[in-house]
């Protein structure tokens, strides 16, 4: 890891939740760790908030302290952490304040990183305000998710963004790339001969790909109701996971080769036919239910959200890969909020003998099965079938399983913390180019259209669930099942 890469990072929003939550405990950790940040890396907080320095401090010490020491905190850490913040009061609509940043910063050493941990419709004006006073050059962008509501929007945001800074300036953050596993998934794939033969149409009968969460909308019932999971999740994360476990290996890891891989899988989705969308996706909104023995309210009667709102809290598809190693294997995706478990896996169901001189067991689709389990707990578990003690020959489910905590006990990294560093030493391989973000905005609009064009209201489903019976039925016409529905 660089530790002589001196950075000046400026977080604008620097009150807001991600900061909060997020931002400033990953900056925390890579300055508690040592040796990651430089000594001389400064960080400038933005906002509107706080006065001065010094109650922005307070605000820090009240509100992101919290966040941090969950994971227990170094005091001695923290102080010396604090130490590196300054502050600018900014009203984003004053272009004098913008002056006063620069002056603020001026003096500063290494390489400017801005932060917009701020809602879409700022991230025009903050890069014109920018290169107003000449804060552009040499400096790298963050644009946080979702960028854009669509097609068309996200290009007017990266169209004005590009006249400003190039797109090696760029960093468009999906923090689902930033996860410890899922690097892990490339070092499965790519690092071991074992799967790669397997790998392909001729073994693999169906993927599924989950990330379910027992959380509801929390604070956030205004943004998200304008947003809805086919953009909050699907666009962005569940894309993402499905090209690197569906990509061709990269001829090397720097950040174009891996990106240029991801974007053949996105450009090899087979577009979706607005008249087959009943077939292939499935949109929920979760009602009252409850959720481990504890009741929860209805989506509609969330804060924030329209009361006859149609926003879908859940979304499950069929998505197929139009490619030689893919063709014809279902890739069923699915996300929510509200589900009965917090959950993160990839299932990559083999097929069965094709004659079994053993019995049935072994003719079951998904006797063998790969599950990689991102969170919680980051396992691989390799499903197959065994002789069972005793006498005859009676085959029964047995599994390898791999839990990385036990073998690497410590060294676990948020995925932020990974993030932020990458980006401080300029590193582009964990970000998503333009080109991966309009082939996913075009690949969804389709249902996105269909589904805002719609009289017909989202599948209700009750929380703690598992989303509509709809889900499950699709693939049932497949002679599959998600995987809790197994046993
Ligand atoms: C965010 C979404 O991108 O990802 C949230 O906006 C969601 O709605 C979150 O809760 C899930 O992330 P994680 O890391 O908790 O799985």
């Amino acid at each position: 890891m660089q530790t002589d890469s001196s950075f000046t990072f400026v977080l604008f929003g620097g009150t807001g939740d991600l900061s909060m939550r997020k931002i400033l405990p990953a900056l925390y950790e890579a300055h508690r760790a040592g040796g990651m940040l430089a000594e001389s890396g400064r960080i400038v907080a933005v906002a509107r908030h706080a006065e001065d320095r010094d109650g922005y401090l307070q605000w820090v010490n009240d509100h992101v302290k919290p966040y941090v020491s969950k994971n227990g905190l170094d005091e001695a850490a923290w102080a010396s952490f604090l130490k590196r913040i300054d502050y600018v009061k900014l009203d984003l609509g004053k272009h004098e304040d913008f002056a006063l940043l620069r002056d603020a910063v001026s003096d500063l050493p290494g390489i400017r990183v801005f932060y917009l941990a701020t809602g879409p419709s700022l991230f025009v004006p903050i890069c014109h305000a920018l290169a107003s006073v000449g804060l552009n050059e040499n400096a790298r962008i963050v644009l946080e998710k979702p960028l854009g509501y669509d097609l068309k929007s996200s290009n007017a945001i990266n169209d004005a963004v590009g006249e400003i800074f190039a797109e090696e300036q760029i960093y468009r953050i999906d923090h689902y790339l930033g996860k410890e596993p899922v690097q892990n998934l490339l070092a499965l794939r790519f690092g071991n001969a074992l799967f790669e033969p397997l790998w392909r149409r001729e073994w693999v009968e169906s993927i599924q790909i989950t990330i379910a969460e027992e959380l509801g909308v929390e604070a956030r019932g205004d943004f998200y109701d304008n947003t809805g999971a086919l953009r909050d999740m699907v666009q962005n994360h569940l894309l993402q996971l499905l090209s690197i476990v569906a990509m061709e290996p990269p001829h090397s890891m720097d950040s174009d080769s891996v990106r240029d891989e991801k974007l053949r899988v996105l450009r090899a989705l087979k577009p979706v036919d607005e008249r087959d969308i009943g077939k292939v996706a499935v949109r929920g909104q979760y009602h009252a239910g409850g959720i481990r023995g504890t009741p929860v309210p209805a989506y509609a009667t969330e804060p924030g959200v329209k009361k006859d709102s149609t926003t879908e809290t859940f979304v499950a598809l069929k998505v197929e890969i139009e490619n030689w190693r893919w063709a014809g294997v279902p890739f069923f995706l699915r996300t929510g909020k509200r589900l009965a478990d917090r959950v993160a896996e990839i299932v990559v169901n083999f097929r069965p003998v094709p004659h079994s001189a053993l019995g049935s067991p072994a003719l079951r689709p998904g006797a063998n099965r790969l599950v990689i389990r991102l969170q919680p707990n980051e396992t691989i578990r390799l499903y197959c079938l065994a002789k069972q003690p005793g006498e005859g020959m009676n085959l029964a489910s047995v599994h390898l399983d791999l839990a990385f905590d036990q073998f690497f006990r410590e060294g676990q990294m948020e995925a932020y913390q990974r993030l932020l560093l990458d980006v401080i030493h300029g590193r582009l391989a964990l970000f998503v180019r333009r080109d991966e973000q309009e082939a996913a905005w075009r690949w969804v609009e389709p249902i996105l259209n269909e589904w805002s064009g719609s009289n017909k209201p989202p599948k209700p489903y009750a929380a703690g669930t598992w989303g509509p019976a709809a889900s499950s039925a699709m693939l049932a016409q497949h002679g599959t099942c998600w995987l809790e529905e197994e046993n």
